[in-house]
């Protein structure tokens, strides 16, 4: 028999989705399951986005322009200096989601065997992400201790080898809900131009701030022109998920010429959905305000509820919409297959993200869980009931 490539079978499996089988089964023993585990927002897409689906008339769904439609992008651009980012048409190739971005980042930056650091724990598909370009992932271990700050920089210069061609950060981030400063911003741009590496941010949450907190874009930084690629999406700006639209925006050139012709290798994003993300552009901003409110209360819910149970620790996210909590269990992956699998309070269950997944030094992790505040309130708050009784359960076991 023909055998699958070793990329194959090392690509890991997504820590996030691994326990589906688990939760269908609960589910079909009748069992109500709470989603905690995954970053699909139950917020409603604007009404612009869907309207200009429903009232198009498109008479061939052909493709685009490989860097998707010029009138996209030029209010896109217009859309990211009114946030205060000075980026142009020709910084920005629209992306299938920004998974693709990150995808076609990785692809023109770094060749089979070049490293990548990373602080953990990370977005988990970057693990997939670096095994499908042939890059090593070379983690720095952020602590729940300090809720996720960014880690010393003597921390990432220790890592830096020759074969070091990237940092890469999530902000804010998940799974951590970290927001990081200015002078964080400016620590890693400084360590990226001393050694002449890339800076990728992924951005993707950057509307998801709180307690008025500022975001700190890398296309903010003076002088980091060359080295600043920023990944961006539609998915949860918008709650359009579905839509798999995202962009790579950098003013290096270079990397945008050779992002171009991966671009041009898949020939174009989606058609329809570049109509739907074009249109929320005109989202009003009220659509945001009551958007973000609706988040900090969850967050303020989750928190507070969370600290209640004897042996919970948890970061306050400061932004995007998940956070780590440290649990009383020695194996998080077995205590969250195990609620679905052998718990339910009154027929109902949560699932969660063991968060061993998010980081990629062994071993680390093991106690902690990723939990997403992208249910209503009074979802929230049952949901960490039942993990409270879960954890008295599972620890008399
Ligand atoms: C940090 C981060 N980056 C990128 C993505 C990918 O988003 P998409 O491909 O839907 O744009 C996600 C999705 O959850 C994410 O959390």
């Amino acid at each position: 028999m023909p055998k699958v490539s070793n990329k194959g079978k090392q690509m890991p499996e997504s820590p996030i989705r691994k326990l589906v089988p688990y939760s269908e089964t609960a589910k079909k023993k009748g069992h109500k399951v709470y989603h905690l585990n995954i970053g699909q927002p139950d917020i409603k897409t604007p009404e612009v986005a869907l309207a200009a689906i429903k009232n198009n008339t498109v008479k061939v769904l052909e493709y685009s322009h490989s860097a998707g439609f010029e009138s996209y992008r030029t209010k896109l651009s217009n859309y990211y200096k009114n946030h205060g980012l000075p980026i142009e048409l020709s910084d920005i190739i629209i992306t299938t989601g920004g998974s693709e971005a990150l995808l076609f980042a990785m692809g023109s930056t770094m060749d089979q065997g070049d490293e990548i650091i990373i602080p953990e724990p990370f977005y988990a598909n970057y693990n997939g992400f670096s095994t499908a370009s042939g890059v090593n992932v070379v983690p720095v271990i952020s602590s729940i201790d300090t809720g996720f700050a960014l880690p010393p920089i003597a921390d990432f210069e220790k890592l830096i080898t020759p074969k070091t061609k990237a940092i890469l950060i999530c902000n804010p981030g998940n799974p951590t809900g970290y927001l990081y400063s200015k002078e964080e911003i400016q620590q890693l741009a400084d360590i990226v131009k001393k050694h002449d590496l890339f800076l990728i941010a992924d951005e993707v949450y950057r509307e998801f701030t709180y307690d008025g907190d500022q975001h700190y874009s890398v296309m903010n930084v003076p002088g980091l022109e060359e080295h600043a690629i920023m990944i961006d999406s539609v998915s949860k700006r918008y709650s359009m998920c579905g839509a798999r639209i995202g962009c790579i925006v950098s003013k290096n050139k270079e990397v945008m010429a050779a992002a171009m012709k991966f671009a041009q290798a898949r020939l174009s994003p989606p058609t329809f959905a570049q109509i739907a993300s074009e249109a929320a552009l005109d989202t009003p901003k009220s659509y945001f305000d009551e958007v973000i409110t609706e988040y900090r209360d969850r967050r303020d819910t989750l928190v507070a509820e969370l600290e209640k149970i004897d042996g919970v620790k948890v970061a306050k996210p400061k932004g995007a919409f998940y956070c780590i909590a440290q649990l009383p269990v020695d194996n998080a992956d077995d205590f969250a297959q195990w609620l679905l699998e052998s718990y339910h309070l009154n027929n109902e269950t949560v699932m969660v993200a063991p968060a061993a997944g998010f980081y990629s030094t062994p071993g680390v992790g093991l106690n902690e869980v990723r939990i997403a505040y992208v249910l209503k309130k009074e979802d929230l708050i049952r949901s960490v009931q039942i993990l409270k009784e879960a954890l008295t359960a599972y620890n008399k076991k």
